[in-house]
């Protein structure tokens, strides 16, 4: 595999074939993908929410309106929509949570190992909560890696996809009723397969030259 050459050919799909959908066993991989997507501490500080059906679809394209309006089609006509979402906040119950998660997963070789990790993630959170005062802003840093992870995964196994943050978030939280859960809602990323109208397909990647993006030390 030539990662570079995903890359470089990868494009966001501007307008999908409402015709195709994603085969199951190819959207079982990319769940995957999300489930294991890294994030800092390991504080998994999100919830994906993966809309397949045009019902579904529908209540996320109904709140895209006025200047998002130009985004609805793409909800509509993808084959799926995967709705990024944060926790609110990464409190007591979910950092136990954790804690028990990574214990049966059987990351800890002793008392001291697991309390030690425990630590670590208090601080950290602690870090941004409190002194850095930007909690909400690093826990959608680390939905990003997700986003990111999935966006490069699709395109390696042939999907397209359209990353979306031209969306009414407050509007979006509503319908899909994401305070009551603990969540809000922070960007889109539609799957599926290119169509008629995808204009971006056809035109050449611009990115600045890689001596002005990159350099060596
Ligand atoms: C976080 C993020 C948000 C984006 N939001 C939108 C959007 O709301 N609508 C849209 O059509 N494209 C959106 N894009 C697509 C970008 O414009 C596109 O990725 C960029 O121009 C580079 O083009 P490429 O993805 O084809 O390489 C978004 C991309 C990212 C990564």
């Amino acid at each position: 595999m030539n990662v570079a050459e995903i890359a470089t050919t990868r494009h966001t799909s501007k307008a999908f074939d409402a015709s195709r959908r994603i085969p199951d066993e190819i959207l079982e991989q990319l769940c995957t993908v999300l489930r294991f997507a890294p994030s800092s501490v390991n504080s998994q500080p999100w919830h994906f929410i993966v809309a397949g059906s045009n019902e579904a679809k529908a209540r996320i394209g109904e709140t895209l309106k006025g200047t998002y309006a130009y985004n609805e089609p793409k909800v509509r006509n993808a084959s799926h929509v995967v709705v990024f979402c944060a926790r609110t906040d990464l409190d007591e119950a979910h950092l136990a949570n954790l804690l028990a998660q990574e214990d049966r997963d059987g990351r800890f070789a002793s008392a001291e190992a697991r309390a030690g990790q425990d630590k670590s993630r208090h601080y950290y959170v602690g870090l941004h909560r409190e002194e850095r005062k930007d909690l909400a802003e690093w826990i959608d840093r680390q939905v990003y890696i997700a986003l990111g992870t999935l966006m490069f995964s699709a395109a390696a196994v042939g999907v397209d996809a359209c990353a979306m943050e031209g969306i009414d978030t407050a509007a979006l939280d509503a319908a899909l009723g994401l305070p009551e859960k603990g969540l809000r809602s922070v960007v889109l990323l539609a799957l599926g397969y290119r169509g008629e109208g995808d204009f971006n397909a056809s035109l050449p990647k611009s990115r600045l030259p890689m001596a002005s993006v990159l350099s060596t030390l």
